[in-house]
């Protein structure tokens, strides 16, 4: 007999039917939309909410603590929770993120001589793919000349399942890896063949892979089991690179085709950060320098002395926009960006578009010009001024209800709806902050390394493109700061395997640089607790 199932409309996505019992969050993700949905679908943080008709379940008791008796009866419901028992609707409002595949369009500069990568010359086009915790992006590269034929960007579809690899660990502990993995193998299989039809390449043409990736990523997505990373001594399926054939993995490929990592190193420390290290060219000598890739998990690597150290720092996902009440990824046309201007607010969004969230990068912001202007503590208590040009923005702090900023009301810009800053907010981002810069610094203490004697501070991640320094310095995010060493070297991890893709120096510098990372582990470092707590503060106000 076959089973019944049931007509879904989800705005935005394609009508899709599904099973009785079936979640509107999964059916979401079955019509193309990727949910917010931090804690992973156990009904605690609240993002998956959606207004839903139709026949549902009745409200779980999960339901009937996150949301108000008005909420409910309004239809709101928490869609990890909400169970389909016939033909429903529903409208995701600012906390789904579309399947949708675009342009990443940031600058890149092939391998040459210069860096001692130049291409092999070898002829046709490869694919270079760094799985993001958060975003996926991947390149068409002409392998002779090393160039981009076409660059696509796309949500990691696992976010539906929780923002940051813990909460993705424990899913694929609790059953998810399946779930985790083919979602995750569909969407990149997609990302190649618009990056086929973009770059005028026949899909299925690419002689060879190169994917980087954090160490859980690439494991669940090369058919490795990636629990052992979930607990001390938290240790990865592999180390050094692992290979399959690239069909197998679900990339359209030529036949025989080889996918291939670059090096990984431990639990936490993967072929993103040697990737991004390669690009940053920490493998050859100079003096201290300190690679910071901005992620979820932010890695560090720090050459100095001859020596090449590691760390990683659960830095969570403020910064790529999660846990953030209007985050964003740094997506083109909806991010807003904030400067200040004598005292005033200058909003800027990417693409110029309506201000929709706050990207990682606009938080960095944010949080400098409320330093400056005195409405945001050292401590990182948010309080309005009396007066000045922003005093007006501030709300709440009363009773029951969190102090927030207006960094755009309904209307202004042609915004929607409003994008503030909570106090909730500014806790995220601190607890951020504090767990880089604590990273940064117990692993210079570690290696002997004195912050005023650093070179140059890289800055990967996507958000290290369009970061402000001033603004990463005013709030404290970064060790030995001194503008003129920072420099943002965009997704270089990315860049890296685009790198070691075309040339077989590339590659053997990554394995070499692989090999010589002294992995050190921040969670049972001492000292590293204490600056943790330090490091949340902001510095203090010098006007
Ligand atoms: S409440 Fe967290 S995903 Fe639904």
């Amino acid at each position: 007999m076959t089973e019944k199932t049931y007509r879904i409309d989800i705005e935005g996505g394609a009508a899709v039917r599904a099973r009785p019992g079936d979640t509107l969050l999964e059916v979401a993700a079955e019509a193309g939309l990727e949910v917010s949905a931090d804690c992973g679908g156990a009904g605690t943080c609240g993002k998956c909410r959606a207004r839903a008709g139709g026949l549902l379940e009745p409200p779980s008791d999960a339901e009937r603590k996150l949301l108000s008796a008005r909420e409910i009866e309004s239809g709101v419901r928490l869609a990890c929770q909400a169970r389909i028992s016939g033909d429903a609707g529903a409208v995701f409002e600012g906390n789904a993120v579309s399947s949708e595949i675009t342009d990443f369009c940031m600058e890149y500069e092939p391998p040459d001589s210069g860096r001692g990568h130049a291409p092999d010359s070898e002829r046709g086009f490869g694919l270079a793919i760094d799985i993001g915790t958060t975003t996926l992006n991947a390149r068409l590269v002409d392998l002779e000349t090393g160039r981009a034929a076409a660059s696509a960007a796309s949500a990691n579809p696992q976010r539906i399942y929780g923002a940051d690899v813990a909460s993705r660990l424990s899913f694929a502990v609790s059953g998810g890896l399946g779930a985790l993995r083919s979602g995750l193998r569909r969407r990149v299989s997609r990302m190649v063949e618009w990056l086929a039809e973009r770059g005028g390449v026949e899909a299925g043409a690419a002689k060879r892979s190169i994917v980087v990736g954090n160490p859980t990523m690439l494991s669940v997505f090369f058919g490795y089991d990636p629990s052992g990373i979930g607990a001390a001594p938290f240790t990865p399926p592999f180390t050094g690179t692992a290979a399959a054939l690239a069909r197998e993995l679900g990339i359209p490929a030529a036949e025989g085709a080889v996918a291939e990592t670059l090096p990984v190193v431990a639990g936490y420390v993967g072929a993103d950060a040697v990737s991004a290290a390669l690009r940053a060219g920490l493998h050859r000598p100079g003096g201290p320098r300190l690679m910071i890739d901005l992620g979820t998990n932010a890695e560090m690597v720090l050459a100095a002395g001859g020596e090449i150290w590691a760390c990683a720092a659960a830095a969570g996902p403020a910064f790529e926009g999660a846990h953030i009440s209007c985050g964003s990824t740094a997506r083109e046309g909806a991010d807003t960006v904030m400067l200040s201007e004598d005292g005033t607010l200058a909003v800027g969004t990417i693409g110029g578009a309506a201000p929709e969230g706050l990207c990682g990068t606009g938080l960095i912001d944010a949080l400098a010009v409320l330093l400056d202007s005195g409405a945001l503590a050292a401590s990182g208590r948010l309080t309005a001024p009396e007066d000045g040009p922003i005093a007006d923005r501030l709300s709440g702090g009363d009773l029951g209800s969190q102090p927030e900023f207006h960094i755009v009301r309904p209307g202004e810009m042609g915004a929607r709806r409003p994008v503030s800053i909570t106090q909730q907010d500014i806790r995220e981002a601190q607890l951020a902050k504090g767990a880089i810069l604590a990273g940064a610094e117990t692993l210079m203490a570690a290696a002997g390394v004195d912050a005023a004697s650093l070179e140059a501070v890289y800055l990967a991640g996507a958000l290290g493109y369009s970061l402000n320094s001033k603004s990463a310095i005013r709030i404290g995010l970064l060790p030995g700061a001194r503008p003129e060493i920072v420099k943002f070297i965009g997704n270089a991890a990315l860049d890296g395997a685009a790198d070691a893709l075309v040339s077989a120096k590339a590659r053997e510098d990554a394995r070499l640089l692989g090999d010589s990372i002294r992995y050190f582990e921040l969670s049972s470092a001492p000292g590293f607790a204490d600056r943790f707590a330090a490091a949340m503060a902001f510095p203090a106000n010098l006007h």
